[in-house]
């Protein structure tokens, strides 16, 4: 696929053509990086990005990530129209007990489990994002 759709995509109407959680749709790209957007409800899983970032917007919802830092674990809490950045290296669990709609930004080609990582469970998408409408 070429790197950018050639119109603009209306998110609403992205997110309402998917159903399946955790397993993100790539709407766009910016240079090296995938936008994502992704259904989101219940647990992922315990993991971490050896050498990105990965940045979150709440789009509906609201979104927990847990998190494991040197100090010990902790967990913010993102309402829709929040921003978190998880460092690199940085454990993560995100969750969201009533469901959420996210987007996502991170290098093309990075796993949604991460580099580190506990069992996948079986609700969970281990990808690298989906082309929107697959
Ligand atoms: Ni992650």
């Amino acid at each position: 696929m070429s790197n950018q759709p050639s119109r603009p995509v209306p998110l609403p109407e992205a997110l309402a053509s998917f159903d399946a959680l955790w397993s993100p749709r790539i709407v766009t790209r910016v240079n090296d990086y995938d936008v994502r957007i992704a259904k989101v409800a219940g647990e992922h899983l315990w993991h971490a990005h050896d050498d990105t970032d990965e940045f979150f917007l709440v789009l509906d919802g609201e979104l927990r990530i847990a998190l494991r830092e040197p100090g010990g674990e902790r967990t913010v809490v993102l309402p829709r129209g929040a921003v978190f950045t998880v460092p690199r290296g940085t454990e993560h669990k995100p969750s969201s007990p009533g469901g959420a709609s996210i987007l996502m930004f991170e290098p093309t080609g990075t796993p949604t489990v991460g580099d580190r990582h506990d069992a996948v469970p079986a609700h969970v998408d281990a990808t690298t994002g989906h082309a929107l409408g697959t």
